[in-house]
């Protein structure tokens, strides 16, 4: 049985969450149907998605479900794009580099696809986009920019981004804004309706369009939502029977619903206590790790950091020989980074962040949840050091590989 230290890959679904799901999949009827036990099922469906809503700060109509986080970025940036572009005079799209790839490969394929102008805008050395940053690009965009879009906080480094700042910048310029908080949901408060009045956004711009996932905080795989404002305008990505304000057609998938509801319910009720918790686990694994291997560093900010990540670099080694060598010890870490047919590839964050590629190349993500305990950290750090000294034995594999 491996201690399991990848929570920000998925973290195991909640008791309450699998029960809940159970339960509903006894319930019979479509909730678009007119007759009673179809509109039994729509009470449930509306029920659980005020729930979700308040667990985001929004409104439930404003509340878009989807399969799960890919989707939900998919429908925001190629829906804004192709509903502020309709007239082909604002192509352009900015995002930062090191975004998760249900970002970088969206925009890739509208660049290929649409002839969207996308420009990727550089990260400071601990991973976030300075507002600054984003102001310079808008102010060079003439008014010609779709739509921007920010990791909140990044799943491999654990960055959480200045994102008022950032929404503030972006309604100044009347530009909309998303923001993909698939990893910093029930690890950062999320207070939607607090951000938008605090950075000044309007009805179309600031930030308008949030992206969230249930299997990210004990929900089930294959459910997630698009917050979005009542009056961002979206072109759609599927039709259909245009449910969900004729944004995303398809039955609605209740029992689902229910599951990602109940998660979301615990994640919200635990979050303060479970953060404490996890950022002192962590900060005992980052003092354990500094011990056994002096030359490891840290990345991504030190204070506006995920409570449950930690990521560092380890120097001379293959992140995804140290990888292997835990798991094979009993531990299932990950680089944070992909890995393509088994090649190890450098981190791409790490690359926006500025390193070289021979320093993106030893990361090491080490990921915290709910049943992670102080036995796990221990007994990682015991196993740390032999897998390092056999992960440094190896070196660096020969191969030149970059990706964004
Ligand atoms: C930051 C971030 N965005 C998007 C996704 C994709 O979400 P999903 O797995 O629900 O499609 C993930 C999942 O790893 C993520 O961490």
């Amino acid at each position: 049985m491996s201690v399991y230290l990848d929570h920000a890959a998925t973290t195991p679904m909640r008791a309450e969450s699998r029960a809940a799901y159970t339960d509903a999949l006894d319930i019979v009827g479509n909730p678009a149907s007119i007759h009673g036990v179809g509109q039994r099922a729509k009470q449930l469906l509306e029920e659980s998605r005020e729930t979700i809503a308040r667990s985001i700060g929004c409104d439930s109509i404003e509340v878009i479900l989807t399969s799960g986080g890919t989707e939900a970025i998919n429908l925001a940036l190629k829906g804004l794009f192709w509903s502020r572009n309709a007239e082909g005079t604002r192509p352009i799209i900015l995002a930062p580099g090191g975004e998760h790839h249900a970002t970088i490969d969206t925009l890739d394929w509208l660049a290929a696809h649409d002839h969207a102008d996308v420009r990727w805008l550089p990260l400071d050395a601990e991973g976030t986009l300075q507002p600054g940053v984003l102001d310079a690009a808008l102010t060079e965009a003439h008014g010609s920019c779709a739509v921007a879009t920010v990791i909140y906080a990044n799943n491999e480094v654990g960055t959480v981004q200045p994102i008022v700042e950032l929404g503030r910048v972006a309604a100044r310029h009347g530009v909309p804004l998303h923001a993909d908080a698939v990893a910093a949901y029930g690890h950062v408060p999320i207070d939607i309706a607090d951000l938008r009045a605090t950075s000044g956004a309007s009805e179309a711009s600031g930030l308008v369009a949030v992206s969230v996932s249930a299997h990210k905080i004990g929900g089930p795989v294959g459910i997630g939502a698009l917050y979005l404002s009542r009056s961002a305008t979206v072109e759609p990505l599927l039709h259909g029977g245009g449910q969900q304000r004729n944004v995303r057609s398809g039955t609605q998938d209740v029992a689902g619903t229910v599951a990602f509801a109940r998660a979301a319910e615990l994640a919200i009720r635990e979050r303060v206590d479970e953060s404490e918790r996890l950022s002192e686990l962590r900060d005992v694994l980052i003092a354990g790790v500094h011990d056994a291997v002096p030359d490891a560093h840290v990345n991504g900010s030190r204070s506006q950091r995920l409570a449950n990540n930690a990521h560092f670099s380890f120097p001379g080694c293959e992140g995804d020989s140290l990888l292997f060598l835990l798991d094979m010890a009993g531990f299932a870490v990950s680089t944070g980074s992909a890995c393509q047919a088994g090649i190890p590839e450098p981190s791409h964050v790490l690359q926006a962040m500025g390193r070289d590629e021979r320093e993106s190349r030893g990361a090491l993500r080490v990921s915290l949840g709910r049943t992670t305990t102080r036995a796990d950290i221990d007994a990682f750090l015991r196993a740390l050091p032999e897998a390092h000294r056999q992960a440094k034995k190896a070196g660096l594999a020969d191969r030149d590989v970059t990706r964004r």
